[in-house]
Parts: structure tokens; sequence; C-alpha cells
């Protein structure tokens, strides 16, 4: 599992966990500190033998991290090496599988294939299919198209963005949702259309978007 995606699962609640840890030990030092006007010895070996156990920890977890993406990504490269555009074959491949491009998954495919990092990102960046940041657990492509923009397209955006509070995009915060604006779907018959979550939703205004937001997040909710 990639670094990036470890992170993004981490909960809020863990995190904080983990600083309230760092700051509860920062205050014992400070009270140990106040009330001897120093730190004795045998506390601050103490403390120290507490970290280097938690270091060593995390090297191993980073060193586990980087053998899977290193694995992962040798794979992908022998079986698309021989291929024209092999760069663009493996860059798909990882789109597919994590739903974006970890950085670190590109800087080993810089290694691997010996492609300067900035003309992998050359390519990330100009082709819109690419997505540099992980996408929201839900995600919804606003068709902005000319049939669906006549017919009421903006309004429908501005009642998504105050819904969700994320711009057109961007990812929610708890990575929620995640909210896109593209140039027609092919559904121009039934516009103002949008896709959600792979559902094509049409003829809609903007009072439907937080009944469709609602229904997918709440699937057995009464619609
Ligand atoms: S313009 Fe929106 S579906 Fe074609």
């Amino acid at each position: 599992m990639p670094p990036e995606t470890v992170h993004s699962e981490l909960s809020t609640a863990q995190l904080t966990a983990w600083k309230d840890e760092e700051a509860s030990l920062l205050e014992s030092l400070e009270q140990i500190e106040h009330k001897h006007g120093f730190i004795p010895r045998n506390i601050a070996e103490e403390i120290s033998r507490v970290i280097e156990v938690k270091l060593d920890r995390l090297k191993k977890l980073q060193t586990k991290v980087e053998s899977n993406v290193r694995k992962e990504v040798d794979t992908l490269v022998e079986k698309w090496k021989d291929e024209e555009g092999s760069l663009i074959l493996i860059l798909h491949e990882i789109e597919n599988q994590h739903g974006y491009v970890p950085r670190e998954i590109a800087m080993e495919v810089s290694y691997a294939l010996g492609v300067k990092l900035a003309r992998i990102y050359e390519v990330l960046t100009f082709y819109n299919y690419f997505k540099l940041k992980p996408p929201g657990r839900h995600n919804m492509a606003l068709c902005m198209g000319t049939a669906c923009y006549l017919k009421g397209a903006p309004a429908m955006l501005a009642e998504a963005k105050t819904l969700l509070k994320v711009e057109e995009g961007a990812t929610t915060a708890d990575r929620e949702w995640h909210l896109d604006v593209v140039r027609c779907i092919g559904c121009c018959g039934m516009s103002p259309a949008m896709v959600v979550d792979g559902k094509t939703y049409g003829r809609l205004n903007a009072s439907d978007v937080s009944r469709i937001v609602n229904q997918t997040t709440q699937p057995k909710a009464a619609l």
C-alpha cells in the first residue's frame, strides 16, 4: 500500500491520538523539569528507549511500504516494458488500481524506467484522466457542456459547491465527495445531466443535487 494511501486511511481520531500522546509526553517532561530543575538521567534514558522502540517500528513499517511500492511497479514495468507508450500504459494501470497516481509510485516508476519525474508529471497533468490526489468515496461529475450549461448547469454547480463545501476539481476534507466539472457526457438529450458514482442522472434542476447526494450517501433512505 503506498504511503499516501496509508495516510488517507488514517482517521482524524488516530492522528489526534498520536498528537495528544506527544503533547502529554512533553507536558510530563515539563512537570519533571519543574520539580527537579532538570530531567533525571534514569527518566531521560527510559523516554529515549521508548522513542527508539517507536522509531524502529516506524522504520520497519516504512520499509514494508517501500518494498510493496517497488514490487507493484516492477510488475507493471515487466508487463508493459516492450510496448510502445509503456509509460502511459503503466500510469493507466496505476490510476485504475488506486483511483489516482500517488507521488511515491510516480517516483518509483521514474526510477524503474529511467524517465525523469518531471516528464512523468508532464504526462499526468496533460491528460485530464489522471488524478494526483486520492478521489472521494463518492464522485460527482457535473456536465457544463453547452446543452447542460444553457439548461441550468451553473445553478446546479453552485448548489453542489455550497452543499458539499468544496470547489470543482477538489475533494471534501473528509474525502467523502469529489466534485468534477466535465464537458458533455453524451446525454445532451436529457440535459442538464451529471454522473454520480458511475450513474447518470438527467433533466435535473438545482434542488435535485441535494436529493441525489442524500440518496447516494444513504442509499436505503426513502427517496
Ligand atoms: S452537454 Fe451535457 S450531456 Fe452533452
